[in-house]
């Protein structure tokens, strides 16, 4: 949600902002923007569009001006309609700052400014921000900055830049995120370590309400108080190239090929002896033991991969989980307890509603546990413990190797919960783990069928609404299976509980209609079956998921995928990969942005 970088140091700030402002486009790509230093003061290019469009800007406009200092921001838009003028970095007076996140007092600070004569140009909360900072400053730059933030509500990465201090940019955040470095051709700090990774692999985690002042010589970090603080510096295990697309025509296509390889990352630390052992994660058995239900708690697809963590749990441990959407969660005073293990989901591990319900949980008294990808991430910092999954850097705004590793965990979790409360013995344990180890290698055989998935692909894309129907665990798959499509290929599509269908959502089914149905469960693989023989019987075109052990009339449906043989209670791994690629190539088809869909962003930051 936003993208947001300063440079200041021994390179062209111009294009080491731009850059990075590339890396970033997948946190929002409406506008973008730079402001940098020069010998006549700061000066701003920024323009609706994408960063592609500003590097030509700055070509044209700026290409023989010298510059070593910097902000750039790639926005999505909250406040304030897609314009020129909305988009970032603001100045007011002598404040130049970008941000992410929101002020949710900004109409009240806006009406307190405007008292005193002083009026915003453009619609966005992030101008009045600007505007509170120059209001409070009197030459002491960290005192305006201390001062306005105490005014602020809501969240916010700022990175700072005043007229009259040049070559210095200051940073401060609530709630977005901040990584910084200094390196030998000088200081940089961004929402991502993706645009510090060309950089260098060593960074730290700006913490909430510290100033950051940077300069080309290095980074001074104080607390709240006003001390001097040193950050615990953080060493990344990917390299560049990770967070390249690597000769893919997108990064969702390379993300959906390297889950074979995340799947091994993450499992293989986390089975030690043929069984599923945190030890490594330092998570205690204890946290597993006098626990009376489960939480599980996310957003989007991360909550998708707690539908199917629940149905492991319970099926396995025999212990009651809910799996709520953080947003209302937060606030439907969830009854929790320490009695209550609360497990919270996050690739990025920012999501502010996910977060917002961790920090609820963690007041109720919770044991909680988080599952998160990105590491030191604010989820990950607030959790009593952590399981990383080891997915390295996630570009597409669709999430899809996430979500496999995610699931990887979530049955892990499932494994060693059951065997510690002993709902499962040790030689069950094995097998499942033994089954787990096996997932890569299923997931690399179901790679193998793009071109069959882009064949079906075509078929659908001047469909204007398709269903995906399964139960149980193929229910949950349907979720995550229709999020993916109708998020990259703007197809309206509904998830449905195959036997809820004829309870009302039936009558939308007519001749052609699309419905992918997921039968790979042996014990309601005939329940399924009814439920697709009722929408045929309706005109429904039927794309069928089954196993390999399936036997299928073929006037059943009009194309039948057959799974590689895998263990029932594990074919959502490989389930995902065909949805994934479904949903891929009918973007493609449709000539759509397949990494980049309108209206959003990879790391949803705001409420
Ligand atoms: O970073 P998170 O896992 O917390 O993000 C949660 C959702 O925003 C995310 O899973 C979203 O639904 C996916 N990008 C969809 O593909």
């Amino acid at each position: 949600m936003c993208g947001i970088i300063g440079y200041v140091g021994f390179l062209d700030a111009k294009k080491t902002l731009i850059d990075g402002l590339q890396t970033l486009e997948y946190r929002g790509y409406d506008s973008a923007g730079i402001s940098y230093f020069t010998d006549d003061g700061i000066q701003t290019i920024k323009t609706i569009g994408k960063v592609s469009v500003l590097r030509e800007l700055v070509k044209a406009q700026a290409d023989d001006i010298v510059s070593t200092c910097g902000i750039g921001h790639t926005r999505w838009a909250t406040h304030g309609g897609v314009s020129d003028t909305n988009s970032h970095p603001h100045t007011a007076g002598k404040v130049t700052l970008i941000h992410n996140g929101i002020i949710e007092n900004y109409q009240e600070l806006q009406r307190e400014l405007e008292e005193k004569g002083k009026h915003p140009v453009s619609q966005t909360d992030s101008e009045i921000a600007a505007m509170v900072i120059d209001d409070c400053y009197q030459g002491d730059p960290e005192e305006a900055i201390r001062l306005a933030t105490g005014k602020l509500t809501g969240a916010y990465g700022f990175c700072i830049m005043f007229e009259d201090i040049p070559e210095t940019i200051y940073a401060v955040r609530s709630g977005s995120p901040l990584v910084a470095a200094h390196t030998e051709k000088g200081s940089i700090i961004a929402s991502d370590m993706v645009a510090l990774v060309s950089h260098t692999k060593h960074y730290f985690v700006l913490q909430e309400n510290h100033i950051a002042k940077i300069t080309k010589d290095e980074i001074l970090v104080k607390n709240e108080y006003g001390d001097l603080y040193g950050p615990t510096i953080h060493h990344i295990s990917w390299d560049v190239g990770a967070a390249k697309k690597g000769g893919y025509d997108y990064f969702m296509m390379k993300e959906i090929h390297e889950q074979p390889e995340a799947l091994r990352n993450t499992i293989t630390p986390r089975v030690v002896h043929g069984m599923p052992d945190f030890s490594t994660d330092n998570v205690p058995d204890e946290i597993f033991t006098g626990i009376h239900r489960i939480v599980i708690t996310a957003c989007g697809t991360a909550m998708h991969a707690g539908l199917i963590g629940r149905n492991m749990i319970e099926r396995l441990a025999r212990i009651p989980v809910t799996v709520e959407i953080a947003s209302e969660f937060r606030y439907q005073n969830p009854i929790i307890d320490q009695h209550t293990l609360l497990i919270t989901i996050s690739q990025s591990g920012e999501t502010a509603d996910t977060l917002a319900a961790l920090k609820l949980g963690k007041t109720k008294g919770a044991k909680t546990l988080s599952v998160v990808n990105v590491k030191g991430s604010s989820i990950a910092r607030e959790s009593d413990y952590v399981l990383y999954t080891h997915a390295g850097p996630e570009i597409a705004v669709a999430s899809t190797k996430a979500y496999t590793v995610q699931l990887s965990l979530m049955y892990l979790i499932a494994f060693r919960l059951a065997y510690v409360t002993k709902n499962i013995s040790e030689e069950e344990t094995r097998g499942y783990v033994e089954n787990l180890m096996g997932i890569a290698d299923k997931v690399e055989d179901a790679l193998s069928y793009d071109s069959q998935i882009e064949n079906i692909s075509k078929r659908l894309t001047l469909s204007d609404h398709i269903f995906f129907i399964g139960r149980g665990l193929d229910y949950a798959l349907s979720c995550e299976g229709s999020l993916k499509l109708k998020e990259i290929s703007y197809i309206h599509s509904e998830a449905y509980a195959a036997g809820e269908l004829k309870h009302g959502t039936i009558s939308l089914i007519t001749d052609n209609v699309p419905v992918v149905a997921l039968a790979t469960q042996p014990d309601v693989y005939a329940k399924v079956i009814s439920n697709v023989q009722e929408v045929r019987s309706r005109g429904a075109r039927v794309i069928l998921i089954t196993d390999i052990n399936a036997s299928v009339d073929a006037s059943l449906c009009d194309h039948q995928v057959v799974l590689p043989e895998t263990s029932p209670l594990f074919t959502p791994f490989v389930s995902a990969v065909v949805l994934q690629y479904l949903a891929y190539y009918v973007s493609v088809e449709k000539g759509l942005n397949v990494d980049q869909p309108r209206n959003l962003a990879k790391s949803v930051t705001v409420e």
